[in-house]
Formats: structure tokens, sequence, C-alpha cells
């Protein structure tokens, strides 16, 4: 753990802020509201169960325990409705807005959906919070705003064309972000985060991400599906990492704010390779998968690589992300069998 985080987490354990986490009953949402919970932080959470669950709320209360708990307050609201976003802003100094709808397949099939919760929704959170007068706003942006960008790591300063709405919704984020800086003197973190996984992440429907969909079907016994030829190539991030980067955001200096970081390990793997390390993880644990995956189309919207840059973030928030992702799929493993075991073998 980096000295700034262990710091941080220190200095927030001995003067206790309050929090909002919009998309708390998500994937990212959820391990942010654990961690704040575990350093008995006072923690407001929005959230519509979009794609959102009550099972990852009841995680994590089995998991802090009943004193942390009641620190704990759920709104289930909508930030379409600005309304629900000035009340879960009250009173509160740190906000990590998650709430989004994710995925670059979704917002093809549905971009005005996509484009109305990223951007309409974004911005209900920005006015409520700027009126609301809270002592930092942190938002996750996204590595797909690099679109067609080809260079290799990927800084943030440099960006291609968006591929997809959802990257378009992602950049316009930024760009609301800056001029909020520069129209109200709001400034916001941006977090681009590149693939993240980890406890609580979705495995099922059509737009689930790699790794929980790849790790459900190898423990269902079926078949591993591979979009291109399995060279496309992705930092992927365990959500651990984007947890620390969440709270060395939230309070960073003033200098370090109106910016944009990258959040990942700053390490390339393969499709395939990302295969082969699933096999292997699980077959640690007895459980063996001898199918050859299948190779299909290419899909639409996705980049060929990606790999950040992580200086920024290291030199300017002292970030140092604690898991490679050979150490995120570790410890994620156990989680997933037990969410396999735990629904009766059928799905996770
Ligand atoms: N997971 C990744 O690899 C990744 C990569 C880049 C960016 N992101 C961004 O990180 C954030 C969290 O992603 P995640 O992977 O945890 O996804 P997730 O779908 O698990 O979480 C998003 C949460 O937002 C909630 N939500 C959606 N629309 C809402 C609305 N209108 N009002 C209130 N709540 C709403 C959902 O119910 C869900 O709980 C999103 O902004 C996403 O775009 C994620």
């Amino acid at each position: 753990m980096s000295r700034a985080y262990q710091k941080i987490r220190a200095d927030l354990k001995l003067r206790p802020r309050k929090w909002l986490v919009t998309g708390v009953a998500g994937f990212i949402g959820s391990n942010i509201l654990e961690a704040l919970l575990n350093l008995e932080q006072e923690v407001v959470g929005l959230d519509n169960f979009a794609t959102g669950f009550q099972h990852n709320l009841d995680q994590v209360q089995a998991s802090v325990g009943a004193e942390s708990w009641k620190k704990f307050k759920f709104i289930k609201g909508d930030i379409l409705n600005l309304s629900d976003c000035r009340k879960s802003v009250e009173g509160v100094n740190c906000v990590l807005h998650q709430a989004a709808l994710g995925s670059v397949p979704r917002s093809i099939e549905d971009p005005i959906m996509t484009n109305a919760t990223n951007i309409s929704g974004f911005l209900n959170m920005l006015v409520a919070a700027r009126d609301a007068n809270v002592d930092s706003f942190t938002y996750a942006a996204s590595s797909s705003t690099y679109g067609d960008h080809e260079a290799l790591p990927k800084v943030e300063g440099t960006i291609g064309n968006p591929l997809s709405p959802y990257a378009v919704t992602k950049y316009v984020n930024e760009l609301y972000a800056n001029v909020f800086a520069r129209t109200y003197g709001f400034k916001c973190i941006g977090l681009r985060y590149f693939n993240i996984f980890g406890r609580r992440q979705d495995p099922n429907g059509a737009y689930a991400a790699v790794v929980p969909k790849w790790i459900n079907a190898i423990l269902s016994n079926e078949t591993v599906m591979i979009n291109g030829d399995g060279e496309t190539s992705r930092d992927f991030c365990y959500v651990d990492n984007a947890v620390q980067m969440n709270l060395l955001a939230a309070v960073a200096p003033n200098s370090a704010r109106d910016e944009i970081y990258n959040v990942a390990f700053n390490a390339r793997t393969s499709l395939n390779e990302l295969f082969l390390s699933l096999k292997t993880e699980l077959k640690n644990l007895n459980i063996n998968y001898n199918a050859e995956p299948v190779h299909v189309d290419f899909r639409k919207g996705d980049v060929r690589h990606s790999q950040a840059d992580i200086f920024k973030a290291r030199d300017m928030l002292g970030y140092n992300p604690d898991y490679d992702i050979d150490k995120g799929l570790h410890e994620v493993m156990p989680w997933y069998l037990k969410s396999f075991s735990d629904n009766s073998n059928t799905t996770l």
C-alpha cells in the first residue's frame, strides 16, 4: 500500500467525513462503500437498481458488520431526477459519482438511454454537488475516451475520436467537469477507469464484462467465446486499485483538481492470455476446464489495444496499485466460487 494511501486511511479514521457514493449497489460503488465503512466513514448511497443489486448491498452489510452498517443510509433514487440528487448530497463532504450505464455494446443498442443517464444524470449530480458546496467531487470517467488513438501507453492529455456512444458520454462528462471548473470554480477529478474487475462484478446478461463472464462460463462448463483473434489486449485493473484512487482523489489538494487520471495497473494482457490465467487460477482451486475457446467476430466499438500510463496518478496523487492482474484474479476467484455454489450451481 502506498504511503499516501496509508496516510489518508489513517487520517480518515481520525477525522471521518460524510460521503455520497452514487451507483452504490453496483460493482465498483459497492466496493467503495465497503472500504469506506471499514474506515468508519458515514456514507449515503444513491442507486435506482438499473444494473445494481440489493444483494451487493447485503454482502457489504454482512462483511462490515452491524455497527459500521449503521453509518450507511441508502436512498433509492435516480440521477435523472434532480431532487433525488439534491437530497442525496445534503451535508456531504465528498462525492464519488459512479452511477452510469456502462458497456459499449449497450450504448450501441440504446444510445438514447445511455446518453440520458450518463450525460443528463451526470449534469444533475454536478449541479446538485456544486449547490451543496461539497468539498470534493470525483467521478467515474472511462478509458474509452482514448477512442481510436493508437499510441501506447495512453497518456491523459492525448485522446482520439470516440468509437461508441458510451465513449461520447464519458468524454462529455470530462468536458462538463472542466467547464464547471472554469465557470463556477467547481473543480472535480475524473478517473479514467481501464478494465476494472473484482468481487460483485455482474457475470450475467448480454453486457457482462469479460472477466466475470468467462469465469461464469468456465464454472458452468460452457464454451468461452473470444471476440476476434484473442490478441486484443487490455490493462486489467483490480477493483481495490480503483478504490484506492477514489479515496486519494477525494482528499486531493486543490492543485491536483480539475484533472483527469488514468486508473489502471500499467500492464497489457491479451484475451488469449486472460483465458489461460483464468484456467490456471481455477486449476489451483481444483477446477479443471479442458474445452477450447471459440473465436467469434470482433465486437463493434472495441479498441484493439489498451494500456495506461499511470505516472500522473503516481506523481500527483501518490497512487500505487497494489494488485496486478494475477494477484487480483487470485484474490477474487474464491469469491466467484462461493457465489457460484451459493446459487445452486446454476449461474453466479
Ligand atoms: N467496470 C469497468 O471496468 C469500468 C470502466 C470504465 C468506466 N466505468 C464506470 O464506472 C462506473 C461504475 O461502473 P460499474 O462497473 O460498477 O457498473 P455497475 O453497472 O455495476 O454500476 C453502476 C451503478 O449505477 C446505477 N445506476 C445506473 N443508472 C442510474 C440512475 N439513473 N440513477 C441511479 N443509479 C443508477 C446502477 O444501478 C448500478 O448500481 C460507471 O460510471 C462506469 O461507466 C467502469
